[in-house]
């Protein structure tokens, strides 16, 4: 799969990612203040080198706001990766992780719990599937995923052993584990991390004649793909682009794997992206927001001939579907229908890209995005990484990927005068560049 990559693109890619990852002396005015300077040289000294966070230093969030160590307020626009789709510290999921940390937290599944199955219940009946397996981070719901597929792949569709291959779209993102990283063309997410899993290939996203090519092969088990590619900078594919994806996986016997981590539970405007297109994957992935960014929740959910391919011992997670993991995604999904959220994102994001796009095209060349799932590119001859430091001066927290990309993506709980406001921000920035 990699040998498809060249290697100037490889030395490009690495070029914009060392680029990235180099630490950029700022003059604002948060890193001026020791309390602040404290935490980031903290971190700096204890972490791992990991990450490259924007220097700020949050100390409390509350809705669509989050407060640094020295009290200054911001906009929240990345929401944690979309994981505080219902708003920092939401009341009810509070709530439901304080009352339930009190009575019980973990049995393992060892032994039954008198919430799991209430659960279970609830959340295949919200999103229409026979079952659900329970797991924490993003990451695991695909692999379980991957598992799924493979597990069916030999039992029902007949694979010849250790044959079965998945498909992925070039330019996805699913975790930083060695199976995610082996589905990924991210030299900085792949590089350095080898030997690979086996049994992965790359299509190119929304080329609907690859996929059917691809689809020929009887070892495919399974296509995984994302409606929209959050991390790959808020790639929004062809309107239809879904429904074929349905349709040739259907005629093709092969499992269609949808990765709503990011793109699911109100982000863009509907409770799934998929419903934009009113289809349904065979095995369906939600982390993120499942628990409103409280604790590490995520899911696998399909119908019966596929999940009940795993069999007692042949899957799990120790904290995987523990009691306040479970109590707090009840919660979690609850305040979305209840508030509404999908809704509020579509309106929220309508106006959001409507006064984006009136800002000046030699700054910002294209603005897109789905509900309040956004991002903004930015003209090369600026720095991306430039205008976030100036968004945090003026009051307003997002990061940029990609090096040129910008995504904005605030809590869903928005109203419309915040949304105005955090516009005015953008704008103030935007102008002063
Ligand atoms: C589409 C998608 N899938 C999976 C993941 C992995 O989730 P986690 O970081 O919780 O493991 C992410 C994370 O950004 C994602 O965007």
């Amino acid at each position: 799969m990699f040998s498809k990559l060249s290697t100037r693109g490889i030395a490009s890619r690495l070029g914009s990612v060392a680029q990235r990852t180099q630490p950029k002396e700022s003059t604002a005015v948060g890193t001026e203040n020791s309390r602040s300077e404290a935490v980031f040289a903290r971190e700096q000294k204890y972490g791992a080198h990991n990450y490259h966070p924007l220097p700020v230093a949050l100390s409390r969030g509350e809705g669509v706001h989050v407060w640094d160590v020295e009290g200054k307020r911001y906009f929240d626009y990345l929401s944690a990766y979309s994981a505080v789709n219902q708003g920092h510290c939401h009341p009810k999921i509070i709530k439901a992780l304080t009352e339930q940390s009190q009575k019980l937290t973990l049995t393992s599944r060892a032994f039954y719990s008198d919430i799991l199955g209430e659960y279970e219940e609830f959340i295949t009946k919200f999103f229409g599937y026979d079952k659900v397996l329970p797991m924490n981070t993003g990451v695991e719901g695909c692999e379980t995923a991957c598992k799924l597929a493979r597990k069916w792949g030999y039992v029902k569709k007949q694979i010849p052993e250790n044959k079965a291959k998945i498909i992925f779209a070039r330019n996805n993102f699913w975790g930083r584990t060695l199976a995610a990283i082996s589905a990924s063309n991210d030299p900085s997410s792949y590089a350095g991390f080898g030997p690979y899993m086996p049994g992965f290939e790359l299509i190119d996203y929304n080329n609907v004649a690859a996929l059917e090519q691809a689809l020929q092969d009887p070892t495919v088990c399974a296509f995984m793909v994302e409606p929209i590619q959050g991390e790959a900078g808020v790639v929004v594919p062809d309107e239809g682009y879904l429904r074929k994806v349905r349709e040739l996986c259907t005629k093709h016997n092969v499992l269609w794997i949808g990765d709503e981590v990011q793109t699911g539970l109100a982000r863009t405007g509907r409770m799934l992206a998929v419903d934009y297109e009113e289809v349904r994957p065979d095995i369906l992935i939600l982390g993120k927001a499942l628990s409103g960014g409280v604790y590490p929740v995520s899911a696998a959910l399909c119908n019966d001939e596929v999940m009940l391919c795993i069999k007692p011992g042949e899957h799990g997670s120790t904290y995987g579907g523990n009691p306040l993991g479970c109590r707090v995604a009840i919660a979690a999904l609850e305040v979305l229908q209840e508030e509404k959220l999908a809704e509020n994102a579509f309106k929220m994001g309508q106006l959001l890209r409507t006064e984006l796009s009136k800002l000046p095209k030699d700054v910002v060349t294209v603005v897109r995005g789905k509900g309040l799932l956004n991002a903004i590119v930015i003209n090369p001859k600026y720095d991306a990484w430039e205008v976030c430091l100036k968004l945090r001066d003026n009051g307003l927290l997002a990061k940029p990927t990609h090096g040129d990309i910008i995504r904005f993506a605030p809590p869903l709980v928005i109203s419309e005068a915040q949304m105005l406001e955090s516009i005015d921000i953008i704008k103030k920035t935007i102008l002063s560049m």
